[in-house]
């Protein structure tokens, strides 16, 4: 069922850069707006503010901005890129693609650019994708950006969804030349048997918009919390096993994990199934909440600033998200 692949020569990441919009919606505020409080935010899933775009910033401007950091910080040129791939699943528009847009913001040439879909774990999967396209020896070096505005499709009514996402974007450059951390593994997976665990119902060919479906608020994110919560736990304990085993390493050879982050809670009882200490698992989901495609590129460049990793450590990066979709990738420091 699943895709593991390793890479002969590892790509690597060049480069890496984030980036939020400066309003802050913290617990407090958020509760002045829907029947909620701090306590129960915080002690039901670890988050204490989120960051929330203006109305006239779109998932490209939070794109663009992550992507200029990841290209001076690989110290490359704007011309040595010759793919895109933008995880989202708040696009600026059906199309054409964010990638589209972005590549004409970025001044880059006239290269390959599309969006990938696939929820939360698509950082990841754009990973694994834009790995075996550099290993295909026809592309070169890779911008992968995960990049979200989340709060576009927040029901800002239903406060059992509207507290846990927030807005932000994070990007990386990859290619199979240069110096820099190598991604030894790969692992994408997806189970498509439940697709109205956690959806977005109206808007797509199925049921296009219509008064009736703004009316009946089908156009925002709908979610079955507890049963997301049991298989992100699952699905994240049995990705990071299977990519371990696939490249012969066991548990006690990770020093770090960087998992999505969606609630605190759910990567507690994913370490304690793991048996991995929780200070090994890399958090800021208390400050960002939910960001889906941005959470691992966003937590991953916070924890390279921090001087979390030292040479030759091992992380696991691990999501999980709608489709349900989940992505696991090995980093070698
Ligand atoms: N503030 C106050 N009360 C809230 C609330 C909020 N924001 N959201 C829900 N509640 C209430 C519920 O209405 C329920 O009340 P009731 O017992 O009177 O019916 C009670 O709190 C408990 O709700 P429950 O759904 O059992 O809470 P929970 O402990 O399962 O936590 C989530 C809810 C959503 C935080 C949790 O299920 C979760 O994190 N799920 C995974 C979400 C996720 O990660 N999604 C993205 C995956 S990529």
């Amino acid at each position: 069922m699943n895709q593991v692949s390793t890479s002969n020569t590892s790509s690597v990441i060049l480069g890496i850069g984030s980036y939020v919009p400066k309003k802050i919606l913290g617990n407090t505020e958020l509760s002045s707006r829907v029947d909620t409080s701090d306590e129960w935010i915080q002690s039901r899933t670890g988050i204490t503010e989120r960051r929330i775009a203006d109305n006239d910033q779109s998932t490209s401007d939070l794109a663009f901005h992550a992507a200029r950091r990841a290209i001076e910080s690989a110290q490359i040129q704007v011309s040595e890129i010759d793919l895109v791939i933008v995880a989202t699943i708040t696009p600026d528009m059906a199309f054409p693609s964010t990638a589209c847009l972005l590549q004409h913001r970025l001044g880059l040439g006239k290269v390959a650019c599309f969006d990938l879909e696939a929820a939360c774990s698509g950082f990841l999967y754009s990973l694994d994708v834009a790995d075996a396209m550099l290993s295909s020896g026809r592309y070169k070096c890779a911008l992968v950006i995960g990049a979200e505005k989340m709060s576009s499709i927040m029901d800002w009514e239903d406060r059992t969804t509207c507290v846990l996402f927030g807005d932000g974007a994070g990007a990386a450059i990859i290619s199979k030349r240069g110096y820099g951390p190598k991604l030894l593994g790969f692992l994408s997976g997806a189970d498509g048997s439940n697709p109205t665990l956690l959806h977005q119902p109206a808007g797509g060919s199925s049921q296009p918009a219509t008064e009736y479906t703004i009316a009946n608020r089908q156009h925002f994110l709908k979610m079955n919390g507890k049963e997301i919560f049991k298989s992100a736990v699952r699905v994240m304990e049995k990705a990071t096993r299977e990519l371990l085993t696939e490249n012969d390493l066991d548990i006690e050879d990770v020093d770090h994990v960087i998992p999505h982050q969606a609630n605190v809670r759910i990567v507690e009882s994913m370490a304690q199934r793991l048996e991995i200490p929780m200070n090994k698992f890399f958090c800021n989901l208390d400050r960002h909440g939910n960001t889906s495609a941005a959470s691992i590129p966003l937590a991953l460049d916070e924890a390279v600033k921090k001087g979390l990793f030292k040479e030759d450590e091992l992380a696991v990066l691990v999501a999980f998200g709608a489709g349900l979709t989940w992505s696991a990738t090995l980093v070698r420091f």
